[in-house]
């Protein structure tokens, strides 16, 4: 069966540093998968190749067999990929259903140019978005907050804000860079259980982060990153137990959570 992504030979340099080195992988529909690797392995830079942020220097991307690399970011999320950022990227001065209701407009027929600019005949499909953006907000569960200018949010709510965000454009592809990174016990908890309803729901994700725990326990399959080369992949008892992938978290902090 063709996989949902499939990434072959990906290889991006910058100014001479190879970041991602001749990388390989598939992820299934319905998988939840985990990307891991020391600090600086490539990991970020791999996600911002597939979500259209930057262009490889060769290698290809391709989603459901249509090839993807290249594409600008906007054109990747039209066809199904979106993503949430290790350092929270929201807009301070916008409030929490404004963020969402931005992400629902791509799947809107006007277009949030149009719809912003209030041209007739946009008001229904405007409050429709309004709609669909509340159901979001409750999904991830920040109704309470919806008027809330995003920068007033505690942190573990503007990652769960970001999340509300790249659901509201409907992905097939889910792609979390460090989600838990900076939660308490309690809200990693919380961003389980949700990473589990979301893929419950027929989305895709591939995840990366540095809790070990979170990521063996809800991981399908997992691949290991190293100075940008892949060093493993399957499932996450194979590669806790592979010698490179111990030999690479050697000599680093221990794997913090
Ligand atoms: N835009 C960029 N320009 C130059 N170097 C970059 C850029 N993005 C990442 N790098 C470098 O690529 C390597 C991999 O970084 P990154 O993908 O952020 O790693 P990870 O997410 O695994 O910690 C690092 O050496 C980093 O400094
Ligand atoms: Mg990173």
């Amino acid at each position: 069966m063709t996989p949902l992504l499939h990434v072959a030979h990906l290889r991006m340099v910058f100014d001479g540093l190879v970041a991602v080195d001749d990388a390989s992988f598939d992820i299934s529909a319905g998988q939840i998968k985990a990307l891991i690797g020391p600090n600086g392995a490539g990991k970020t830079t791999l996600l911002n190749v597939i979500s259209g942020l930057l262009t490889p220097t060769s290698g290809q991307v391709a989603l459901a067999d249509k090839p993807i690399h290249g594409l600008p970011p906007h054109r990747v999320a039209a066809l199904g990929i979106a993503r949430t950022f290790q350092n929270v990227e929201l807009f301070p001065a916008m409030t929490v259903l404004e963020h969402v209701m931005v992400g629902r407009h791509l799947r809107s027929r006007s277009g949030f140019f149009a719809a912003a600019l209030r041209l007739p005949g946009m008001r229904r499909e405007e409050r429709q978005i309004h709609l669909d953006a509340e159901r979001y907000l409750a999904q991830v569960g920040l109704s309470a907050h919806a008027d809330d200018l995003a920068r007033d949010l505690p942190f573990g709510k503007q990652r769960l804000l970001e999340i509300a965000r790249a659901l509201a454009t409907e992905p097939k592809l889910l792609l979390l860079d460090e989600a838990a990174s900076g939660l308490s016990t309690r809200e990693k908890k919380e961003l389980v259980n949700l990473i589990f309803a979301i893929r419950d729901i027929g989305v895709t994700i591939f995840l990366i982060d540095h809790d070990m725990d979170l990521v063996m326990s809800i991981s399908d399959e997992v691949v290991v990153l190293d100075h940008g080369e892949k060093i493993a992949e399957g499932t996450p008892h194979a590669v806790q137990n592979d010698d490179r992938v111990i030999a690479a978290y050697l000599g680093e902090e221990p794997v913090h959570a």
